[in-house]
């Protein structure tokens, strides 16, 4: 081979091996003048030969400020969230539940740390990263490669061997403590805002264009989910040990429990200790460690049975309240927010709270003036949890619910059944007309890029657009006369309307903001009923067929429907060209196999779990039921049918098919 090549190859595989050393195992083995000298080595090598460039060579790992846009992909396998519970009692009831749905078997408990920052998938095909995707909505996120490979405990080609072919890791991507601290002083002198708290920075960091910048930041990573065909192991503990084999950083605490009280004693050390981690947590995580035993325990529709987290209780502190503001949300919600004396709360200031509702104000009997307990619970936003009585003044007044739109003046009216007070004036108060508009442009809706929020009010303010359907009205000059604006940032507007066109209707349906069709109602809507002219159509009653649609969502479609601006709206949007149906591919998946066929599965499997042949059922026209009766038309069987089920299927002479005819059958 040529010198060069073989010194440039030489230096890479020491270079890799001095960043796993002081990234992953915190042990350097030579100074950072050595550790320099090697680096400048290579990069001169690299210049004077770019025959030989490797885009994964360590001299890639500072990063660029040219990285591109993010594009988005969908993950392989949909990333879910976690069930969450702040009860050890609760762990404890995971615990017996999932004995139960093993049937008794015997199964080992992996505890890890629940780390606080954002969810990274990895994908490695030869060894070679090749890919690294945000969670985004759980099923398709954004590309984050460049900026990912300049994280330095992150391997870019892996060590040691036995790994599969082509897998994914999950893991979280985190701002250390003291990165955060630094980056946050930083911000400060140069009046800039600072972050909220490390997850914000990390996940700010993450989707900076910038990656040179990125990898100025310090971000890290902990590893602690592989998917794949051929893992090297049955078991996720030894999984994570190979993966911390092949350079992963794997988190020192991963311990395998065997009991309730094994797991109850690692809450109450860990529950304290991990205030002496350099990285945020906010709480534990509880695995089965079998992978067979996690199949057969399966997912909902969110999360897997598998797993639990117990989030840690939030701190609270104590502060004044200085005033209460009322903000009117897109449907017309009127939130109480709580304006604070700013304090330090969990390394982070504090001067807003939410308030929520009239019920919590009520319940708390919180007063001008008060010194009030706030929390951090999961959310971003805290909140107050309660009033230090004994240190009210005397003659502090009530605060009682505003009666009146803080926006428009009108009369509030308070929704049947719910602690929430509206604005009913859905077509003339501004703040629920921007908002409306806020939201259509956002990310998870149309992300039409270049319009946020003050882009979004701007517009709105200058008369430029009263709905979501003046946004394709819009023209070059007329953006670009804005003050804000030059040339540039007005084609890039034009551009992301024009890309919007080819947003999903799952997508532009919840981006519409029919009250209460949210995220997951929009995309459960948008497959069942396929196209738009189909739901203007439907009924209560075959609203509620609908999976997730109880009385009061069919009610405010019909409502939404009902309103002539509504459906002059979607007239116009559609004549630009927005997708108001599913594309055919989504329905061609679906097959009519099984149309009629009720079908009984029992056992376990091994190519899918039990939920996942309920879908297959259910996309083929099949319905999935729970017990054997004359109208079933077949069993699903796996391994370990019980032998009743056995039993009465011959004897009601239903047809028992076995997984691999099954699959066959609907192929
Ligand atoms: S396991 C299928 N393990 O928590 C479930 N998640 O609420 C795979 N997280 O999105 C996740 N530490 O971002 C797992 N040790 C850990 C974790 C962890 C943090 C995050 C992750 C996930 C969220 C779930």
């Amino acid at each position: 081979m040529d010198l060069f090549k073989q010194r440039i190859d030489d230096l890479r595989k020491e270079l890799n091996r001095h960043n796993h050393n002081y990234y992953v195992l915190n042990s350097p083995q030579i100074s950072d003048y050595e550790y320099d000298m090697l680096m400048k080595e290579l990069e001169s090598l690299e210049r004077d030969y770019p025959e030989f460039d490797d885009d994964l060579s360590p001299t890639h790992r500072v990063g660029s400020d040219l990285s591109a846009g993010f594009t988005q992909v969908a993950h392989i396998h949909p990333m879910l969230s976690l069930s969450n519970t702040y009860s050890v009692s609760e762990v404890d009831d995971f615990m017996t539940r999932t004995r139960q749905q093993l049937m008794g078997e015997t199964f080992s408990i992996v505890g890890e740390m629940k780390f606080d920052g954002t969810s990274i998938s990895l994908i490695y095909e030869n060894g070679r990263l090749v890919r690294a995707v945000t969670r985004g909505d759980g099923e398709k996120g954004d590309v984050v490669t460049e900026n990912v490979k300049t994280i330095r405990s992150i391997p870019l080609e892996l060590s040691g061997k036995g790994y599969p072919k082509m897998f994914e890791i999950r893991g979280e991507i985190v701002l250390p403590w003291n990165a955060f601290e630094k980056l946050n002083a930083e911000r400060a002198s140069n009046g800039e805002p600072v972050f909220a708290n490390p997850r914000n920075a990390a996940s700010g960091t993450l989707k900076m264009q910038n990656s040179a910048e990125v990898s100025r930041r310090g971000l890290d990573a902990y590893f602690y989910y592989m998917l794949g065909n051929d893992l090297p192991c049955d078991n996720h503990y030894d999984n994570m040990l190979k993966a911390r084999e092949w350079g992963f950083k794997v988190s020192d605490v991963m311990t395998r429990l065997e009991s309730i009280e094994q797991v109850d004693e690692f809450i109450s050390h860990w529950d304290t200790a991990r205030k002496l981690l350099p990285v945020a947590t906010d709480g534990l995580v509880f695995k089965v460690n079998s992978l067979r035993q996690q199949l057969n325990l399966g997912y909902t529709a969110k999360s897997p049975r598998w797993a639990i987290a117990y989030k840690f209780q939030a701190e609270r502190a104590l502060t004044r309240l200085l005033h209460v503001s009322y903000e009117v949300g897109r449907t017309g919600v009127i939130t109480p927010v709580a304006n604070l004396e700013p304090v330090l709360l969990s390394g982070t200031i504090v001067k807003r709270a939410s308030l929520h509702n009239e019920d919590i104000i009520k319940s708390l009997d919180i007063h001008e003036g008060d010194m009030v307990y706030v929390e951090k619970g999961g959310e971003i936003i805290p909140k107050i949890t309660g009033v230090e009585v004994d240190m009210r003044q005397s003659e502090a007044k009530k605060i009682e619910f505003v009666s009146h739109c803080p926006a428009c003046g009108s009369t509030l009216q308070r929704v049947e059944g719910e602690a929430a007070w509206i604005c009913p004036q859905k077509y003339t108060c501004k703040p629920q007309m921007v908002g409306r508009i806020e939201h259509f442009v956002g990310r998870r809706m149309m992300n039409i890029d270049g319009i946020g929020e003050e882009t979004a009010q701007l517009l709105f303010d200058q008369g430029m657009i009263k709905n979501i359907a003046d946004l394709y009205d819009l023209t070059l000059d007329e953006i670009a006369m804005l003050d804000r604006f030059a040339n540039r940032s007005a084609e890039r507007i034009l551009q992301g309307l024009e890309a919007s066109k080819s947003v999903p209707f799952e997508r532009v349906l919840f981006a519409l903001s029919i009250p209460f069709v949210g995220e997951t109602t929009a995309k459960k809507i948008a497959r069942k009923v396929g196209n738009i002219d189909r739901l203007m159509e439907m009924n209560n009653d075959e609203l509620m067929e609908i999976d997730d649609v109880g009385s009061r969502i069919a009610e405010s479609i019909i409502d939404y429907f009902a309103e002539d601006c509504n459906k002059e709206i979607i007239d116009r949007l559609r004549k630009v060209g927005l997708q108001f149906a599913l594309p055919e591919e989504k329905s061609e998946n679906r097959t009519n196999k099984l149309q009629g066929k009720s079908v009984v599965i029992s056992g376990t499997f091994a190519h899918h779990s039990r939920d996942e042949y309920k879908t297959i059922i259910e996309m083929n026209g099949g319905k999935n039921v729970g017990s054997i009766s004359k109208k079933t038309d077949y069993v699903l069987a796996g391994e370990n049918m019980g032998p009743a089920k056995y039993e009465k299927a011959t004897s009601l002479g239903i047809e028992i098919i076995d997984e691999d005819t099954f699959l066959k059958l609907i192929e």
